[in-house]
This record gives structure tokens, sequence and C-alpha cells, in this order.
């Protein structure tokens, strides 16, 4: 007699099981930070002379980066742990002999936008299936109002998605915008084509985004400002023609891919693990707040600066979990963290609902869609609204998995596959992820480490 199974896409052949497997223990570090690696490699690569990080995460998103800097002149280098940056000077960047290639990473895509936008070149921007659905309309508004030229194909959804094609401009004209959307890569975007441009560029900033590239600016010698005006808006101005002088960086760990360990330990009885050297600038660290209100024993070790951006060691361990309203106001501090949350939500007692979260429809897939269709899937009690996920928790019993199951859909997206791999360990016979692969693009190791804390 055979099993009757239900029917579900052909698999990739980079599809995985992940499967209950006990406790998690032990200390574990994760890769660099992406928001900060990206940003150490760009602006090394402006300053005058030689630059060093460690640390760096070398995930494909950051390689894309490093790619095309070295397609436009830098001269990037690794050896041993240290990768080292010739820059060529603010307005130094070379015309590249053939088309970006960006991968899945938006970050690059962006904050590259925003570089080229002052420079007397012009570079063709390609992408996977997913970047090429993106909207590249936020930036390329600001960055014409600065004089440079960007043609975009149009999409059905969008007006301006990949490929597309900038021809930039000097003298470019300083700009005075405000971010029509909660975005870091925006801002950043302006503020990096600020740096060749004559005279102030001023940002306001009614939402607080990751502040990453302010500090390092300020770091690498920008003269830039922050103020806040009467109505509680960021103002934040660079004086551009910027000198930048070279710099040795520390890339502390990621704190969205720490959400992994963090969150499978938290919903795995029995668990009790330390991720060392952890980003916890509160600009990005709203997934640890969540946790903790949700009765997370979730508890900051050994807090200290490196490189300008405060760091900790976190200690988790294994909770009874609790659904909370979560406020819309903190969704920029975790913007990357809601797939992970959702996991937590669904393993908690009662009802967690959130709200504000637009801009998960338009990351690397739509976040809202995908987690709600996989959670499903594992028999979770999901609604979902137009701007976030009400999630019934089950109160900490295993979700419904098992083969007959169909595999769960990350449509090129590598925090909806690592989200799941982490409800795997709390499924009935565990689940498939029908692709892997993409966890390569912020969180290289990913499943090694994962099977590393269950055997510990
Ligand atoms: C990033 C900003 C965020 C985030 C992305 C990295 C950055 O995007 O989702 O993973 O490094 O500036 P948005 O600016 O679109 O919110």
């Amino acid at each position: 007699m055979t099993r009757k199974t239900a029917k579900q896409p052909p698999l990739t052949g980079n599809h995985k099981r992940f499967v209950p497997s006990g406790s998690l223990k032990g200390k574990l570090s994760v890769p660099g930070d992406k928001s900060i690696s990206h940003r150490a490699l760009i602006l090394s690569a402006l300053a005058v002379g030689k630059s060093q990080i460690t640390g760096l995460l070398e995930g494909e998103d950051v390689l894309a980066t490093a790619s095309a800097l070295r397609a436009m002149g830098a001269r990037i280098e690794k050896k041993g742990d240290v990768w080292t940056v010739h820059g060529v000077g603010v307005g130094g960047l070379m015309q590249p002999d053939c088309a970006l290639e960006m991968g899945n990473s938006g970050t690059s895509t962006r904050l590259l936008i925003g570089l080229i936008a002052s420079h007397a070149i012009s570079a063709t921007f390609v992408g996977d299936a997913s970047l090429s659905k993106r909207p590249m309309g936020r930036v390329i508004d600001p960055l014409s109002d600065m004089g440079a030229q960007i043609q975009a194909r149009q999409s059905s959804d969008y007006k301006a998605c990949l490929p597309l094609t900038v021809n930039g401009t000097v003298p470019a004209m300083p700009l005075l915008y405000r971010l029509p959307v909660a975005s870091a890569q925006v801002k950043s975007a302006i503020l990096l084509a600020g740096l060749n441009t004559p005279g102030i560029t001023r940002i306001v900033e009614p939402v607080l985004t990751r502040d990453h590239s302010e500090t390092m600016l300020r770091g690498f010698g920008a003269d830039v400002t922050v103020e806040t005006d009467a109505d509680g808006c960021r103002i934040i101005s660079l004086t551009g023609e910027a000198e930048l002088k070279p710099q040795k960086i520390k890339v502390p760990g990621d704190p969205s891919s720490a959400a992994f360990p963090v969150v499978a330990a938290l919903i795995v009885p029995g668990s009790d693990i330390i991720v060392e050297n952890v980003g916890i600038n509160p600009t990005r660290a709203g997934l640890f707040d969540v946790l903790r209100q949700m009765g997370g024993d979730l508890t900051f070790k050994r807090k200290r600066v490196v490189g300008g951006e405060p760091v900790a060691d976190l200690h988790v361990r294994h909770s009874t979990l609790r659904g909370i309203d979560v406020p819309g106001d903190i969704a920029p501090s975790m913007i990357d963290e809601f797939p992970v949350l959702f996991v937590a939500a669904a393993l908690a007692e009662g009802t967690t609902s959130t709200s504000g979260l637009h801009e998960l429809r338009v990351k690397e897939s739509d976040r809202l869609t995908q987690m709600a269709t996989g959670l499903r899937i594992l028999g979770v009690d999901v609604a979902e609204k137009e701007d976030g996920l009400i999630i019934n928790g089950n109160g900490g019993k295993q979700l419904q998995g098992g083969r007959t199951k169909p595999a769960i859909e990350t449509a090129l997206d590598h925090r909806i596959a690592m989200s799941f791999a982490v409800a795997g360990l709390m499924t009935k016979g565990g689940l498939t992820v029908d692709d892997m692969t993409p966890a390569q693009t912020s969180f290289p190791g990913f499943e090694k480490l994962l099977k590393g804390l269950a055997a510990a």
C-alpha cells in the first residue's frame, strides 16, 4: 500500500529537513553584521589610503558590494582574517567595465546607486529574481533631485525596478530631503551621494532607523551632525566634498543573525546558550526587548563598546513565552527579525499581534505572506492583515510537521529559510525547507551552527 502524500511543487535539490534534535547548549558566535560590513567596505573604498576590516561578514550580499567596488577601482584583498581596502578617495571611483551584479542584495544596490549618483560615471545594476522585483523608486526620486539620471525597468508593481542604469553627475546638488519611508537604505544612499556633493546635504528622519551610516561616517572623519527638531524628527546634516581618513574597523556579530539561535534556544525545552559578541545598538535590538516582554529569559552580559557600536554576549535560556501586542513603532529597530519573531509567537501562550509592517511586503520576499503560508502548513492559527500578522500561539507544544506536509517555500529569502529551520526544531516529525541556499547571503555556516548547538 502506498502512503498518501500532500501534493507539492517539485523540490529544487537544495531542500533541507529540520527535525527536533533536543535542547541547544553551548557558546557560539554569529558572522559579522551585514549592515556594518557593507558600510565598512564602501567607506573604506572612499577613504584616501589603506583601511583594515576584521569580522567582515563574508556572505554573498557583502561580497557583491566588494566586487562592485573593485569594478570601480578600489583594491580589496583578504589575508588571514583581515580585509584590506585601498581607498580611491571621495569622487575617485572609476567607470566599471560591465554591469554590477547585485545578486539578492537590496542594501548593496541602494547604497551603491547613491554612491555613484555623485560620481562622473555610469553603471548598470542587475540582480536575481527577488531583487529585480523590489522597488527602487525610493532611492531614484531623491537622487534624481540631486542631479543623477537613472533609467529603470518598470514592473507591473513598481515604476522602477532592476535592471537600472545610473548616470552620475558632478557636481551634484545638495538636498534637503524628508524620508517618506522609514528606510536606512534610503537615508544611507542620500548620505553617500552627499559625500561628493558641494554644500550640506540634509535628511529629515521622522522615524529613527539604524544609524550605522551616521556613526561610521563620523568615524571616518566626515562632518555629520544629528539634531532633533520640535516635532521629534532627527535632522542629519552632512558637509559634502569630505575627505575620509582610512580606519581599522572591527565588525561586531550581527543581531539579525543572532536572532535565529536566540529564538531557537527560547523555544526548545532545556536550552541554555551564550551568543558572544553581538551588536546591541538600540536601533537594531528591538527583537531582544520584545522577546523579554514575552517572558524570554535573555540577558546581556559583558556589555562593551567596539568600534563605536555597543556589543554584548547574549545569555538565553528556554522560556515559556506569552503573546503580546507588538507596538508598530518598534518595527524599524527589528525590521529584519519579524519572520523569526513569528515563529516564537507560534509557540507562545496566547495571541501575538503585530502592525505597522507594510515594509515587510517589499523585502527579499513578501514576508507577511510567506510566513503566514508556511506557519499554516505547520498548523498555526494565523491571520494576515495588510500591515501585520496575528498569531494564536500553541503554548509551546510541537508544531504539526511530518514528511507528508508540503515543503516550506522560501521565495529566495534567507530570513524565511532560517526562520523555518528554527521552527523545524519544534515540529512533530520535522519539516522541509524547499531551498536553504539563500542563507548564504547573510549567514554562511548557519546549518552547521544550528546542528552544533544541538550536539553540544
Ligand atoms: C538595511 C536596512 C534595512 C534592512 C536591510 C539592511 C541597511 O532595509 O531591512 O536588511 O543596511 O541599511 P530598509 O532600509 O529597506 O528598511
